[in-house]
């Protein structure tokens, strides 16, 4: 790798000698084309138009010592770019990417709209995005537009394309992000009246909503699709669910406006993306994802520590996004600036994180950001060079990150986790128990990652998909809390169990269809008859309730259904024990075949061990086998295949060493030689393929 970097560098230098100044920006911007950029790339979000350009040249060249092969350039820059309306200059970023190029970085372009300048605001203040009060933002802080707005759009369009028609075959181009960060919407009129057409457009009469929202309810039948209110809460859950299907639809219209811009223009091999947020459920990602060519995320730990198990259903979730490899487009240099306590990852920790991103499908990572500019909001969050240009600490674990995905680039190059297991992820589900929670601790990702927990630990590769993707690849198919069950959705998911499926529903599943409004067969509705039982009650819980079965015993909290098992060969997995009265000795899961396959109905939010006993009886009884099964606890193992590869990833996330004997004699790649068992210090990774 060294050698070949050193013969662009030459190559190009000699160039720019013999042939002349004029050719020096092809001969150097040819130096990381897109065909010869490393595998795995790690890098930063780099703001070159926050620097005296004197200073460039350094801080490329810090970046080429840690092995840093990429920079997302670009996404704040409006005002630069296009100082006032209809002025541009571009001649700064073409020099930028240049001299990325010179050494080695290829570059991820950021359209700015995440950010417009002042003249467009205050020329257009109607592009400016309303909350929910009717209040308009004003020109300040980012994010400040309104993401209905057409004048909004038209100015998007514009300095978008402009971009693509000068970068759109630039050799060191390798992508686009779309904006950044999609999140708040808008409540402006242009935007109501878009609802109202979205309405009318889904319903087609006013007495079709009216009967899909029950709007007898508190005399809210509407006359027409315009007096119908907009809003986040406090509204019939028809109407809200309805809301974030519209905001839905409008963050994938605003991306299609700027992907018409740059497709046209754009070489195939560079893909665009937006930047994701892991949990974040302001629109369905899945919808937003369709019309994007790769998923990309910004992976910050959601509290002030890393939970790995947390961390890694996120990455399988983005994978589950395009169901393919992924990238993390923002992470942490060991701390942010927007927490209450913004406490640092432990030495070894970044590390830690780089790999499991990779071990999870990532194909790139790059640090948020290179350096803080001089003032602005964020000048203490985590950085890679501080503020006198010279390198922080975590620059050394990051350089080493560097050097390892150099080393093992080439052997993880085409490859992917494969599950047999799949975890769903439901916007619907999800939107739906946050708007009525019931009890107010029931938080759907929680409950997620509880399943996802055990599943993880013990089969060692899930993938987090939407209940609408083929199913048939996996042996078990876990649905947390499927609170909206379309009868379509029952369909789809009876076609996979009857082919011989095994599917797990857990608590507060099926309640509803896909207006939001409650199934009538009770829960889990259109599966009740598959399930041979159903949800005779639900209760919120105060206090626990003891559980137990033949898996174990253990107790429910936050909520229990009473279940029935109604016909003969339904089987009741676990019970409650003394409770309210209501539930004691009452059926807590019930399971029965269905064709080839199985349902199985968990009816309480049982306690992780419990839980555990249960997803491993069930991931033994469906065939499901861990890649390495003695691995110790903390020691997280992935395996990435494909392109004849099979590669090992092992990261000790725990405190203290670990000793991980491997199956049989593999090739280390971080180190030298082949090993068959690896000693991992705390915070340790280890890289083996098949020998
Ligand atoms: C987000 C944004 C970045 C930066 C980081 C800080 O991810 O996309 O611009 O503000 O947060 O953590």
């Amino acid at each position: 790798m060294l050698a070949r970097k050193t013969l662009h560098l030459i190559m190009a230098c000699t160039a720019s000698v013999s042939v002349g100044l004029a050719s020096l920006s092809i001969a150097s911007a040819q130096a990381t084309q897109y065909a010869e950029k490393p595998p795995l790339l790690l890098g930063a979000a780099w703001y070159p138009e926050q620097w005296p350009e004197s200073r460039w040249e350094a801080d490329l060249e810090l970046m080429e010592a840690a092995h840093l092969h990429l920079v997302r350039v670009g996404e704040f820059a409006w005002s630069v770019m296009e100082p006032a309306e209809d002025k541009y200059d571009f001649a700064w970023l073409d020099r930028a990417i240049e001299l990325a190029a010179k050494h080695h970085i290829c570059v991820v372009l950021g359209t700015p709209t995440a950010a417009p300048p002042a003249w467009l605001t205050t020329k257009y203040p109607d592009t400016l995005r309303m909350d929910e009060k009717g209040v308009r933002d004003e020109h300040g802080n980012r994010q400040q537009f309104s993401f209905a707005s057409e004048r909004y759009r038209k100015f998007a369009h514009e300095i978008t394309e402009k971009m693509a028609e000068r970068y759109g075959h630039n050799p060191n181009v390798v992508g686009w992000q779309l904006d950044n960060e999609y999140a708040a919407p808008s409540f402006d009129p242009e935007a109501k009246a878009q609802f109202h057409a979205w309405l009318k457009a889904k319903y087609g009469t006013i007495d079709n909503l009216n009967n899909r929202w029950t709007t007898s309810y508190w005399s809210q039948t509407y006359d027409n699709f315009d007096e119908i209110p907009v809003r986040e809460k406090g509204e019939n859950p028809g109407l809200l669910l309805d809301w974030k299907h519209f905001v839905s639809d409008t963050w994938k219209s605003y991306s299609a406006n700027q992907i018409s811009a740059i497709r046209p223009h754009a070489d195939k091999r560079q893909f665009i993306t937006t930047n994701t947020m892991g949990w974040f459920d302001g629109f369905d990602e899945y919808v937003v994802h369709s019309n994007l060519d790769i998923a990309a995320w910004d992976d910050y730990i959601g509290d002030e520590h890393y939970d790995w198990l947390d961390n890694g259903a996120r990455h399988d979730m983005t994978r589950g996004f395009k169901d393919k490899n992924f990238w993390v487009m923002e992470t942490q240099p060991a701390f942010v600036n927007w927490h209450a306590v913004n406490s640092t990852l432990a030495r070894g920790q970044v590390r830690d994180m780089a790999w499991q991103a990779i071990g999870h499908g990532a194909d790139a990572v790059a640090y948020w950001q290179w350096r803080s500019a001089l003032n602005g909001q964020e000048q203490y969050h985590g950085v890679l060079v501080g503020a006198d240009g010279t390198p922080v600490p975590v620059y050394d674990e990051v350089k080493q990150v560097g050097e390892e995905f150099d080393k093992t680039g080439k052997a993880l190059e085409g490859t992917t986790p494969q599950s047999s297991v799949a975890l769903i992820n439901d916007y619907d589900s999800r939107w739906a128990i946050n708007f009525q929670r019931h009890n107010r601790n029931f938080d759907p990702v929680a409950e997620m990652v509880n399943f996802y927990g055990p599943l993880y630990k013990q089969a060692q590769s899930v993938d987090v998909i939407s209940v609408h993707d083929s199913l048939d690849k996996y042996k078990l198919v876990v649905a947390a809390g499927l609170n909206v069950l379309s009868k379509e959705t029952a369909d789809h998911l009876l076609a996979y169990m009857k082919q011989g499926g095994n599917l797990v529903l857990g608590p507060r599943s099926g309640m509803k269809d896909e207006y939001d409004a409650l199934n009538v067969e009770r829960q889990p509705g259109p599966l009740v008859d598959a399930l041979g039982g159903r949800v005779e009650q639900f209760y919120a819980l105060e206090d626990k309730v003891p559980v137990s079965g033949d898996t174990g015993s253990g107790s429910a909290s936050l909520w229990a259904e009473q279940l029935s098992a109604k016909a003969v060969d339904t089987q009741v997995l676990l019970r409650y024990g003394a409770s309210n009265g209501w539930l004691d000795n009452q059926p807590a899961a019930i399971t029965r075949k269905v064709g080839k396959g199985t349902i199985t109905y968990v009816g309480a939010w049982i306690d992780d061990d419990l839980l555990a006993k249960l997803t491993s009886s069930l991931l033994q009884q469906h065939g499901v086998k861990p890649i390495l099964p003695d691995a110790p606890d903390g020691v997280e193992v992935c395996q990435r295949k494909g392109n004849g590869h099979s590669v090992l990833i092992l990261i000790n996330h725990n405190t203290a060493k670990a000793h991980v004997k491997l199956p049989h004699e593999m090739r280390d790649l971080l180190g030298d030689g082949s090993r068959t068992s690896v000693d991992l210090p705390a915070y340790g990774v280890d890289v083996l393929s098949e020998k």
